[in-house]
């Protein structure tokens, strides 16, 4: 029997697989269903101080070998999810509430009452790349250490930040540095690859109406960045940051890559929002029928074990 339970900075999972923040969890029916689902937590969609709607539509597009986004951090505002966590939470999973926000200020207050709901985990998001005039803070090291170190103050469940993706060594070196300094208990690897373009050559047209087309690319077409940036930063803390892979994860055997680079657990985008809740049953058996190919009975046999020629 292959066992793909894991645990993250002590909160136990029954399932490695959960959904992306974004991916069919902004409204209680999402999360409800969530819960209802195969899936091993609820995570919540990115909340904001203020409900969002978000940026004007078309602003999803996939595509066969992915997807990409300008959802431009839709919400209910934190409020309602502060609301909402102790329902979730009896629906027997752990729920991970994902904290955003507009400005550096946002973050510590939003965490603050967040933290006081008890959701088993918080995961501080420094990477929405769509919010138009907003950087994405995660790519600005200093701004990430003093946002970092002003949550931690108000955080008491485990910590977690989501990264974007790092495309050098120097800047993973850089933001795990950061990381180590400021009390992160988890990773969460990566956001959407930010700021990518989708044509439509027939139409002569870009795909999505935000930002002039510009939009976070997710699916397959990022694993391989996604598998880079779990495996860099489990090398910097030896393997002791718990990570969550999130990229690309389409196939049992892409969370059996994830595992391999170091992750922990895996996060699922563009499959889920384009094949539904039913993606989490079918993803734990071809996880399994991999593991079991293997000889592997559990994710700890093989997690980080990747070779190098
Ligand atoms: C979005 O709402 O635009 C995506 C969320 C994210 O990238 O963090």
């Amino acid at each position: 029997m292959t066992d793909l339970s894991t645990s993250i900075a002590g909160v136990r999972f029954p399932s490695c697989f959960m959904n992306a923040s974004g991916a069919l969890c902004v409204t209680r029916d999402e999360l409800l269903a969530l819960g209802l689902s195969r899936a091993g937590a609820i995570v919540t969609k990115s909340m904001t101080v203020e409900p969002r709607d978000g940026n004007p539509a078309p602003r999803y597009f996939g595509f066969p070998s992915g997807s990409i986004n300008s959802m431009g951090l839709p919400n209910l505002g934190y409020k309602a999810y502060a609301a909402l966590i102790p329902e979730l939470k009896t629906l027997g999973k752990p729920v991970i509430a994902s904290v955003a926000g507009l400005c550096e200020d946002d973050f510590p207050m939003i965490a603050a009452t967040i933290n006081a709901a008890k959701p088993d985990l918080i995961e501080v998001n420094l990477s929405c790349p769509n919010i138009p005039g907003k950087p994405q803070i995660g790519y600005d090291a200093e701004a990430s250490e003093r946002l970092l170190k002003r949550v931690r103050k108000v955080i008491t469940v485990p910590m977690g930040v989501k990264l974007p993706p790092y495309f050098d060594p120097a800047h993973h070196t850089v933001m795990g540095a950061v990381i180590g300094r400021c009390g992160v208990d988890f990773l969460n690897l990566i956001n959407s690859v930010g700021n990518g373009l989708v044509v439509d050559p027939e139409r002569e047209v870009v795909v999505i109406k935000p930002k002039g087309g510009f939009g976070g690319l997710g699916g397959t077409i990022i694993k391989p960045v996604a598998l880079a940036n779990v495996r860099a930063f489990w090398k910097i803390f030896e393997g002791r940051m718990p990570i969550i892979g999130t990229g690309g994860v389409v196939k049992g055997v892409d969370a059996f890559e994830h595992v391999l680079c170091g992750a922990s657990a895996v996060q699922i985008g563009t499959v889920l929002v384009e094949e539904g809740v039913d993606a989490f049953g079918r993803l734990e058996t071809e996880l399994a029928a991999q593991l079991s190919k293997k000889g592997y009975t559990r994710l700890e046999d093989c997690r980080g074990k990747l070779k190098e020629l």
